[in-house]
């Protein structure tokens, strides 16, 4: 333990802890299957997974955590399925926003949340509000979300504001587009984290994780634990991140 958070500190202090962390967590259903136990139940015990995770990143110091809790489709999943996760997350919600603010976490929801009901919608905007001023971790859920969803969604921003004369064709570039899509205003997730042993991205985050670390693991969701997250940012912090240069160039600017 001691040692753990020795290796920790000594990350922190080379700078090679992500600032931000962008997980999907999967392999729920098959924690629960093995078990002989309903799916549901996975996603249980996955949201303790999802409470490990955030103290974790907080205890750390990493400023950031998105979670993929609900795809855009993730609607394709039998009915029963897809209620008794609205339930859950409504049941979370109301369960652990007021620890979450206590504990100085911003929540934010990214996707389109106009697929939800109204109940679960005016929890999440109460969320965001209740605790917009907290500081040390912000905890982006995306939900309802995915990837192209997000670029059409800022392509059409950006069209509208062509229509209304604000902007020409040609002033859209990389940089203009990056700034209509969800959480423009966090830095890029550094480190992406896929568990349950599949190697994709899913839709998740497209545009964001364009030199993001990817880092896939066949633990399943709810055996995630803090040992876990460890070896994910060891492996992080063992590569050189090069951003289209060389890695002399890298190794010569760390040095100066
Ligand atoms: C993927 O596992 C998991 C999901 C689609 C749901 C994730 C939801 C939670 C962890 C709980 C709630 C989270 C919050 C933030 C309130 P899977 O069902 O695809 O697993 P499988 O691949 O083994 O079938």
């Amino acid at each position: 333990m001691v040692q753990e958070s020795l290796q920790a500190d000594s990350l922190a202090a080379q700078q090679r802890l992500p600032r931000h962390v962008a997980i999907i967590m999967d392999g729920n259903g098959r924690w629960a299957k093995r078990r002989s136990l309903p799916r549901f139940a996975g996603h249980r015990e996955g949201v303790k997974a999802v409470r490990r995770v955030v103290e974790a990143c907080k205890s750390r110091g990493i400023g950031t955590l998105t979670l993929f809790a609900f795809s855009s489709e993730n609607w394709r999943r039998p009915s029963m399925e897809v209620g008794l996760l609205m339930d859950l997350f409504v049941h979370t919600l109301q369960k652990e926003v007021r620890r979450l603010h206590r504990n100085g976490v911003r929540l934010r929801f990214i996707g389109d949340r106009s697929a939800f009901d109204l109940k679960l919608q005016s929890l999440m905007d109460d969320a965001e509000r209740q605790t917009a001023a907290n500081t040390d971790l912000t905890l982006v859920i995306a939900a309802n979300y995915g990837g192209r969803w997000d670029m059409a969604q800022a392509a059409r921003r950006l069209a509208q504001r062509v229509e209304a004369g604000e902007l020409r064709a040609g002033d859209i570039d990389a940089e203009r587009l990056a700034q209509e899509t969800c959480i423009a205003d966090l830095p890029e997730p550094d480190l992406f984290i896929r568990t349950g042993g599949e190697q994709r991205i899913s839709n998740y985050l497209l545009w964001q994780l364009a030199y993001t670390e990817l880092y896939f693991t066949d633990l399943l969701w709810p055996d995630f634990d803090d040992a876990a997250l460890e070896d994910a940012l060891r492996s992080f912090a063992g590569r050189q991140r090069r951003f289209g240069r060389t890695g002399e160039q890298v190794e010569q600017n760390e040095r100066a």
